[in-house]
């Protein structure tokens, strides 16, 4: 599609996906694992061979987000996890990695454990201190994850970008590719856990990664390690995808509108000590997320009710409208404690984190005054 197309252009296109043998107007489902070769063995596709490596499917995908991150290339992964070791797989040993602290647990756990067996060092900082370490310490590789879970704090991704050398990752999940296009701000590469917003309906389990420069070393590791080592999503996951983001900036934008309304109405709650939201005017990194963030600030945020567990627990037992499970991003609103499930990373007892969808928004504030009464 045109360079100039915008976002929702794009998406509702699918970049251009078509059916031409049969002409329909969505792409068709090719499972096939294998291609063929013509009596000459000419495979009759240069491009489909063996589909650990070629799939059509797979290509729709990556070239509708290709075009929503303006990024040179595209990889598509089984999950966010998947996508994240490529990326930090490519560090070598005895190297030196900076990562954001308090961010998505499952990152932080996969990444001390790998850098135990890889002997590198990690250096793992809060949002607040990046720029200084990163302006201090040289290193191979820089994770950070912004707005982050289940903080919500905002990374000024230029800023981080220009203290160090080092290839910057940043998971921009909570954010999409809709509210920051992470590479127009200095990321090397952005990473995405596509099983949240981007495929939104809590039923595909898939991880993305776009870049900047698909020269640079670092990214031709992670394409050639994704064929040959075969982390690759499969056709079905892929095309559910496409289907999928047809409606990300339409479901982006009512579920940042949504978490914006019952951020402003749980903040003036009597029963709730604070909202981290980066939508909030007093939220510290109000004005990075203003700055970085457009047309709205996600669908993630996180409630301190006034007491302990017992209370936080009480009120998510309560809520009718919002399901209680884990994840962020789908159409239906989910809340979580996320102290139940992480006891030890020094999450507060009274926390609960909230995934808003799509529903309406005067019916969500009702479930939650009904909950904290
Ligand atoms: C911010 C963030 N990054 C990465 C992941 C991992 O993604 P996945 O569950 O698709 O492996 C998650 C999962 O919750 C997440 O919230």
């Amino acid at each position: 599609m045109s360079k100039t197309h915008k976002p929702a252009t794009i998406a509702a296109h699918a970049a251009g996906a078509v059916d031409p043998q049969s002409g329909g107007v969505v792409p068709a489902l090719q499972p096939s694992t294998t291609f063929m070769r013509d009596a000459d063995y000419v495979p009759l596709r240069a491009d489909n061979i063996y589909s650990r490596a070629d799939s059509d499917n797979l290509r729709q995908a990556e070239e509708v987000l290709r075009q929503l991150e303006g990024a040179a290339e595209t990889l598509l992964f089984p999950s966010g996890m998947a996508a994240i070791a490529a990326v930090f797989r490519t560090v070598p040993n005895g190297g030196r990695v900076i990562v954001q602290s308090g961010i998505y647990w499952g990152t932080t756990a996969w990444v001390r454990d790998f850098c135990t067996r890889r002997e590198i060092t990690l250096v793992e900082v809060d949002a607040d201190d990046l720029i200084a370490t990163c302006t201090t310490t040289p290193a191979d590789l820089v994770f950070v994850e912004t707005p982050s879970n289940p903080w919500l704090k905002t990374v000024d991704i230029q800023a981080v970008a220009d203290a160090n050398a080092a290839t910057l990752v940043v998971d921009a999940t909570a954010a999409t590719p809709i509210l920051t296009r992470a590479l127009d701000h200095g990321a090397d590469i952005v990473m995405h856990s596509a099983t949240k917003a981007i495929n939104g309906h809590s039923d595909v389990l898939a991880g993305v990664l776009s870049t900047r420069h698909n020269d640079a070393t670092i990214w031709q590791i992670v394409r050639d390690d994704r064929k040959m080592a075969g982390a690759i999503l499969g056709p079905f996951e892929a095309w559910l995808l496409t289907r999928a983001m047809r409606t990300l900036p339409l479901r982006v934008e009512r579920m940042s509108q949504n978490a914006q309304v019952l951020a402003e109405h749980l903040l003036g709650h009597d029963k709730v000590a604070d909202v981290f939201y980066p939508g909030l005017p007093h939220h510290p990194c109000h004005d990075v997320a203003k700055r970085q963030m457009q047309g709205g600030y996600g669908s993630l945020l996180s409630v301190l009710v006034k007491g302990g567990a017992q209370e936080a627990l009480a009120v998510v037992g309560r809520l009718q409208l919002f399901l209680r499970a884990t994840s962020l991003g789908g159409v239906e609103s989910l809340v979580e404690h996320r102290h139940t499930i992480e006891p030890h990373t020094g999450i507060p007892e009274n926390l609960i984190r909230v995934s808003v969808g799509i529903e309406d928004s005067g019916d969500l504030i009702a479930d939650w005054d009904q909950a904290l009464g």
